[in-house]
């Protein structure tokens, strides 16, 4: 009856239920209260001196850690932190009828009696949104925070540049925003096939404005946002804008600049990693953190570079014998460390993809995300540094979840639910101290074939679903399959689009054009099957098109 997902730790069903109108008083701590009111806006709870809703704060709770009761004499909710009195408020939700997912309340509603004991897993349940492929407005990414907040999911990583566009207005900088923000046309062929352009230009950024309060929103839901500058490569965009950075405009060359790339796959283009680099970078974090407000990660990307431009350059190689580095790989590695040392003077924490882990030298306390798979994750872990878990398989949410035609175009497949729902964040047959180093695992929505929200809601819900059970409740199961069917009902009730477990619905089909999705031209499974060996800077699973 209940289909509580996440599934929590402990739930007691008793008999009898408590009738929750709109207005309902709520009592406590201000901070607390603010934090249930905010999950339970759709029944407006007002804040009085005896609430039918009493919360208490219990210091010996964990962070994140509610418990809740239901009596037929009111509902009672103790937490550690403002985050445990939201997700107690999001679970109180859950036990009501599927309309308090809508944004307006029914006469009549009653909650179950039982009582609830919960505390996450893992600490880092995360979503990742590639917003610079295309760009994703305002108004969706609060909307994701929403759907995040109602999966108890709490970190959003917005992946803020790559060749395709730079999303963030800049005013030490705006030939970011002005030049690097759009591109002219977009590549709409198939992998493989010859090239065809869709000749519509594409962008998008968010303000300073707009950052600050996508901030401010996530953080009153319990989500912190982390910042993706994916450099040194990727970085086409950047050079559009700013091509005196590029790796071959180096000891006074002025090359052809690179424009905003309008197709995919691995580009050349790399940033030049000598000091104006790095000074630039460094003003550009710094207001984008100043924008977010307490900042505590930052992502440097790291990821996919290819240092042919850097080989080249006699200023470069002059640069990194001066440095005393054996390898243009492991200049790689000192620009990451250079940029993450000060980052951790102002108190963010440096995050990479896991090439700079490979290139080595990282601080002790950068994370690690691993996305080419388990081997190089253990590695990180091993060496003591703690990992975000984030393979291809099963967490690149852009692959498809058949091999199908009827799929609309997805980079590869298959990827199902019931893949995420066995996913372990922290596998049994890692020692205890590499287990400990995991920190959680997030879903990651590269959006070379996600041209809009329609398009995200799709492969995002219900693996997204999948996804939140296992890190917050370790695992999914028992009864995940029947809990997600009724789940399903709160997701209609949002309006989420997601993909129905038979099967797209008619105007989710891939059609007979140019996004009919092409089964097995990237099969996941032989992606996975080279992971083991990718261990150069360069390596991808990211086929162009
Ligand atoms: C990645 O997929 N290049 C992190």
């Amino acid at each position: 009856m209940t289909d509580l997902l996440p599934r929590p730790a402990v739930f007691a069903p008793a008999d009898g239920s408590f009738p929750l109108s709109p207005g309902t008083p709520v009592s406590g701590p201000a901070e607390l209260v603010d934090g249930v009111r905010l999950a339970l806006a759709v029944l407006d709870p007002r804040p009085a001196e005896a609430g039918t809703i009493v919360v208490e704060r219990d210091a010996a709770l964990d962070a994140e850690a509610y418990t809740l009761e239901v009596t037929a004499t009111g509902v009672r909710i103790t937490a550690g932190d403002r985050a445990g009195a939201f997700y107690a408020g999001q679970t109180l939700r859950q036990l009501l009828p599927h309309g308090a997912f809508r944004t307006v309340a029914q006469a009549g509603w009653t909650v179950p009696c039982g009582r609830v004991e919960d505390a996450p897993r893992f600490s880092w349940r995360g979503v990742h949104l590639d917003v610079a492929r295309h760009f994703l407005p305002k108004r969706e990414v609060l909307r994701m925070v929403d759907l995040m907040a109602a999966h108890k999911l709490n970190r959003l990583h917005l992946h803020l540049v790559d060749d395709q566009g730079w999303r963030v207005e800049s005013r030490v900088a705006p030939r970011l925003h002005e030049v690097a923000s759009h591109r002219p046309r977009t590549i709409t062929s198939h992998h493989k096939d010859d090239p065809v352009y869709d000749e519509v230009p594409h962008g998008g950024y968010y303000t300073l404005d707009d950052l600050a309060e996508i901030a401010a929103y996530a953080r009153a839901r319990a989500v912190t946002v982390v910042p993706e500058i994916d450099v040194p490569g990727h970085a086409s965009a950047i050079l559009a804008a700013y091509p005196s950075l590029d790796a071959r405009a180096t000891g006074g060359r002025e090359p052809e600049p690179f424009p905003v790339l309008d197709r995919w796959g691995i580009s050349p283009a790399i940033l030049s990693p000598l000091p104006p680099t790095v000074d630039f970078l460094t003003s550009v974090i710094d207001e984008i953190r100043g924008a977010l407000g307490e900042t505590p990660y930052v992502h440097l990307g790291g990821d996919e570079c290819v240092l042919d431009d850097w080989a080249a350059s006699a200023e470069i190689v002059a640069f990194q014998e001066e440095l005393g580095l054996e390898s243009l790989s492991g200049l790689h590695a000192w620009f990451l460390r250079r940029l993450a040392d000060l980052l951790a003077e102002r108190g963010s924490r440096a995050i990479v993809w896991d090439e700079a882990f490979v290139s080595g030298m990282l601080r002790p306390d950068t994370i690690v995300m691993p996305w080419r798979g388990p081997g190089v994750a253990r590695r990180a872990a091993e060496a003591g540094h703690d990992v975000v878990q984030t393979p291809v398989f099963p967490l690149y949410f852009d692959y498809a979840e058949t091999s199908s035609e009827e799929e609309p175009l997805a980079i590869g497949d298959a990827i199902t639910v019931s893949d995420v729902a066995t996913f372990a964040p922290a596998p049994e047959s890692w020692t205890a101290e590499q287990r400990e180093h995991v920190l959680g695992a997030q879903f990651q929505l590269w959006s070379e074939r996600l041209p809009d929200g329609r398009a995200v809601d799709y492969r995002a819900w219900p693996r997204g679903c999948a996804l939140a059970e296992v890190v917050w409740s370790g695992s999914a199961g028992p009864g995940f399959g029947e809990r997600l069917e009724g789940h399903l009902g709160r997701l209609d009730a949002l309006g989420v689009e997601y993909r129905p477990p038979a099967g797209p619905r008619p105007w989710q089909l891939g059609g007979t054009g140019r996004r009919r999705h092409r089964p097995g031209v990237v099969k996941v499974d032989e992606v996975m099957g080279h992971l083991e060996e990718m261990t150069h800077l360069a390596d991808s699973t990211r086929p162009s098109m």
